[in-house]
């Protein structure tokens, strides 16, 4: 007999990456023909090269909050939200896209930042919904300093990692969905689980040190096929 929807629900935190919005047609960072191969991190996603070349980082930003506008959620965060049917269900995301929150997540927490906000450069708490395609040079917050994206760049904090620990350490299930786990601390966060939580793993590539075994299972498939086998693996397993 599974649990209903209204008895108290298990609690299940997602750890997702880009991999979720590949089949939506954003590219991710570190696969074959992914950003970083096309692009050198520290030119574009460092606060060295706002101070160096702001019009570049503008760009590479304004290049990829435009897409977003030409995109789609896909099956595989349709699938999560289809999760909140039996689970209490929290998304802590990797991604700045808001596919998350198109398909319907109820509740998603960004640890990357968001492409759709922007904050002050002199006054981080001054941080603005941003629903235009462009951020220009110029463009200024009410202290008249330039706005800049609201991301997290390379060397930065990640001030929502704090809030993002306790759903790891109370989590009765964990999912990980199209990560490579490879930037820290995003990828450290599924060792705050406690020892035993059922942890899922989505990807159609290897991840290093994660293969199935005792709790661990590892469906090595794209994330809208993986997300149906975990879906129906998880139904069964708690019914
Ligand atoms: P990566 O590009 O490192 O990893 C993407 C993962 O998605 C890889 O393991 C792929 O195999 C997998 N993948 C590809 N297609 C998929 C599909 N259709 N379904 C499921 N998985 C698929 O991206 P992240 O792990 O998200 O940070 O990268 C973490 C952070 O590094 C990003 O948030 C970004 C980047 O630098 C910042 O910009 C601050």
């Amino acid at each position: 007999m599974f649990v209903s929807k209204f008895k108290s629900m298990k609690k299940l935190v997602v750890l997702s990456g880009a991999g979720i919005s590949a089949e939506s047609g954003i590219s991710t960072f570190r696969d074959s023909g992914g950003l970083w191969n096309q692009y050198d991190i520290s030119e574009v996603a460092t606060f060295e090269a706002w101070t160096r070349n702001r019009a570049l980082v503008l760009e590479f930003y304004n290049r990829r909050r435009r897409q977003l506008y030409e995109v789609e959620p896909n099956d595989g965060h349709r699938i999560l939200v289809q999760l909140e049917n039996y689970f209490d269900v929290q998304v802590v995301t990797q991604n700045v896209d808001d596919l998350h929150e198109r398909a319907g997540s109820g509740k998603v927490l960004h640890l990357h930042g968001e492409l759709k906000k922007v904050r002050s450069t002199i006054d981080d708490s001054l941080v603005y919904d941003w629903p235009h395609p462009d951020l220009n040079e110029g463009d200024i917050c009410e202290q008249g300093s330039q706005l800049r994206p609201h991301i997290v760049w390379f060397g930065e904090a990640v001030p929502a990692l704090e809030e993002a620990i306790p759903f790891f350490e109370e989590a009765d299930i964990c999912l990980v969905v199209g990560t490579s786990l490879n930037v820290y601390p995003a990828a450290g966060l599924i060792h705050y689980c406690k020892p035993g939580t059922p942890l899922y793993v989505v990807d159609p590539q290897e991840i290093a040190g994660i293969r199935s075994s005792g709790k661990v299972r590892f469906v090595q498939e794209k994330a809208s096929t993986g997300l149906r086998v975990v879906l129906e693996e998880i139904l069964a397993s708690e019914s």
